[in-house]
């Protein structure tokens, strides 16, 4: 794939988070010009203010856009892209977002990036959508860190094979699909090169690591009650619990090929994740 020599300014939306910042290493590591932008990023964007958009996406080119779940704010950003000059927008939605009942009925995050999807594709830039299955750093940096830490991955996944896809790898290809061609209109789905238990999760953890970590399979009933126990209100246990439903019921076995379609490499192996997780200090107290 070759590069795009033409490339102006490439903004990274969410760029102090898992994707983000990875992206913006990438893609200063290959010589572009980023505007890195979030609340606490160097270009402060606000998705809450929407004073920050002009001034975020003013001689903007090419845009990495990290949605904001709660709302449904990517249409009217984009929208405000295009008439701005952006000529390439790079979405991340999810994989699922097609599969109906995906995560909870009615859960608003995938009924988000389905619109968002609509938009970038309606919007007159180039587009490419990706999506990607669950993050493994959702075990390092995000709502499963805690349990690795405490040494018990406890949930209700029925001991179903979950892709795990690597963020980096997710950052590759947003960075190719940012800066190279041929990436024009194509939708990505992203996971890692083979689907784990998690019990097989927790292997891999303990032997990447020395650490002790195991995995204790709870019912659904059991996992609500649970975070109950822990503080959280039963509506919100429920939600939760729905919204991590997909692994129970198989809809994130599977595995898929963007990640090779788009690099012409396969996607980094669960040990990777691991090792680099480990070095970073991801897991000490
Ligand atoms: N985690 C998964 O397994 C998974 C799987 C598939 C799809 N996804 C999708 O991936 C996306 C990212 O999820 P993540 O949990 O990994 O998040 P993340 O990228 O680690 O963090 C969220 C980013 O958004 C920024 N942000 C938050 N509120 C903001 C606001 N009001 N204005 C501007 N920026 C704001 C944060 O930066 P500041 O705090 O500095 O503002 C941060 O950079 C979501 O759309 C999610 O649906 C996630």
């Amino acid at each position: 794939m070759t590069q795009n020599t033409t490339l102006g300014t490439v903004l990274v939306t969410g760029s102090s988070g898992t994707t983000g910042r990875r992206l913006t290493e990438l893609l200063r590591q290959g010589g572009h010009d980023v505007r890195a932008a979030s609340r606490t990023s160097e270009h402060r964007f606000d998705w809450l203010d929407r004073s920050t958009w002009e001034p975020t996406l003013k001689g903007v080119d090419a845009l990495y856009l990290l949605p904001y779940d709660p709302e449904p704010l990517t249409a009217d950003f984009v929208r405000a892209a295009v008439d701005l000059g952006v000529r390439r927008i790079v979405l991340l939605s999810g994989r699922g977002v097609d599969v109906p009942g995906y995560g909870g009925e009615g859960n608003e995050a995938v009924a988000h990036h389905l619109a968002g999807e609509e938009a970038v594709r309606t919007s007159g830039a180039e587009w490419t959508i990706l999506r990607p299955g669950w993050f493994a750093q959702n075990l390092s940096v995000g709502f499963l860190r805690e349990d690795v830490v405490a040494g018990e991955l406890r949930l209700a996944d029925g001991d179903v094979p979950v892709a795990f896809v690597d963020a980096e790898d997710i950052s590759a290809v947003a960075a190719e699909a940012l800066t190279g061609s041929g990436h024009s209109g194509q939708v990505y789905e992203l996971t890692g090169p083979r689907a784990l238990t998690l019990d097989e999760v927790a292997e891999a953890i303990s032997a990447g690591t020395g650490r002790s970590v195991r995995h204790v399979r709870l019912t659904p009933e059991e996992f609500v009650a649970e975070k109950v126990t822990q503080g959280m209100s039963e509506e919100d246990a429920r939600g939760y619990e729905a919204v991590l439903s997909p692994i129970r019921l198989g809809l994130d076995s599977h595995v898929s090929d963007g990640v090779r379609l788009a690099l012409g490499r396969p996607p980094r192996p669960f040990s990777a994740f691991v090792e680099d997780a480990e070095a970073s200090g991801a897991w000490n107290r």
